[in-house]
């Protein structure tokens, strides 16, 4: 294996050792299985790839001071794909089963857990897709739980400096009814159009606003919202955004700080009013947001005055990654070592 430049990897995909696989196929999971492919023989009238029946998750492993690896919050993941498997009538990976194989995917490809200090953690794709024949519209009854790992650097390449961010009003990853609180494919290429001219415009990411009213902040292309009012933690409160579990986390962290956490529907106008505003994720952390552009109006909404992260979201950013890298007490029973 060449060396790995860890202190510079992007938030992409680099082949690892192995990756693992579970079958459910007569209405039972069978027992995990290891592969160093990089495909999968798929059905060609899988549902996966005609109506949309997959689902996927992402979480980090982190290698801490003391040399051993930390996995942040993997419950929580695990029931976010139950969710999904639900809300698009998949079968559902049992929690024993999702652990089991994103523990395992660690182990198998420790030597690319990237090192302490270095910035960079492993990324967990834990990918859940619908493998058996249709050609009417209806729930597959074969699925494959497959985990790939990738070390990986920030999503945005920023980093943890400021990005603009552009708010769209053309399109909408997901209907308020529809499947947006789901970490399902179909949101992503709902989010592409948009999140690609924000690119090619000189934006890190798409803001995308209610699909009902489109008055409302909603969430970024890959990563929710938040803002800092005051002594305030705000964040939007929508049926259509994906349930962060980086938001929760500094929900939390928010609430030991002091200060009052709300999560209510956000108006556009009231960017006007924020001291700090920030996307976050597993991927994205938190990207201090300094401006947002919408192009509806020509308005623009200028933070980070200095060109620096705020006072607030630079205190949550530490405490975050201070207790995923095992530097600050884990008071909230948040990490899973991997022995
Ligand atoms: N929103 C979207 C659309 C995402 O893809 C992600 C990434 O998973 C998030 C928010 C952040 O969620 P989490 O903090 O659980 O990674
Ligand atoms: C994550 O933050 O884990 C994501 O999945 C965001 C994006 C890569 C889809």
């Amino acid at each position: 294996m060449t060396a790995i430049e860890w202190s510079t990897l992007p938030f992409g995909y680099m082949k690892t050792n192995y990756n693992v696989r579970a079958y459910f196929r007569e209405g039972e999971w069978s027992k995990l299985e290891i592969s160093d492919s990089e495909y999968i023989p798929i059905h060609m009238a899988a549902t996966a790839l005609h109506y949309g029946q997959q689902a996927f998750e992402g979480l980090k492993a982190y290698m801490g001071k003391d040399g051993k690896i930390r996995l942040f919050r993997w419950e929580e993941n695990a029931k976010r794909m139950q969710d999904s498997a639900n809300g698009i009538l998949m079968a559902v990976p049992p929690m024993e089963l999702f652990k089991d194989a994103i523990v395992t995917a660690v182990k198998l490809n420790k030597e690319f857990v990237p090192p302490y200090g270095t910035g960079a953690s492993l990324y967990i794709r834990p990918l859940l897709i619908g493998n058996g024949p249709r050609v009417g519209v209806k729930p597959a009854d074969e699925y494959m739980l497959l985990v790939f790992v990738s070390p990986v650097g920030p999503y945005f390449k920023e980093g943890f400096n400021p990005v603009s961010i552009q708010i769209a009003h053309d399109s909408d990853r997901a209907a308020p009814l529809g499947t947006g609180r789901y970490k399902v494919g179909g949101n992503y290429a709902a989010s592409l159009m948009a999140g690609e001219r924000a690119h090619k415009e000189g934006f890190a990411s798409a803001l995308f606003l209610d699909a009902r009213e489109k008055k409302y902040i909603d969430e970024a292309g890959p990563a929710n919202f938040f803002a800092i009012k005051g002594k305030t933690y705000i964040t939007p409160l929508s049926e259509s955004i994906l349930p962060s579990i980086t938001n929760k986390s500094l929900m939390t962290l928010a609430e030991d700080m002091g200060l009052t956490v709300e999560r209510r529907k956000i108006p556009v106008e009231e960017l006007a009013e924020f001291d700090e505003v920030g996307a976050c994720g597993t991927a994205a952390v938190i990207s201090p947001i300094r401006r947002i552009v919408d192009p509806a109006t020509g308005e623009e909404f200028f933070y980070c005055k200095d060109g620096k992260a705020g006072e607030v979201s630079t205190q949550l950013y530490k405490k975050l990654l201070g207790i995923q890298y095992g530097d600050e007490p884990d008071t909230h029973g948040w990490i899973t070592f991997v022995e």
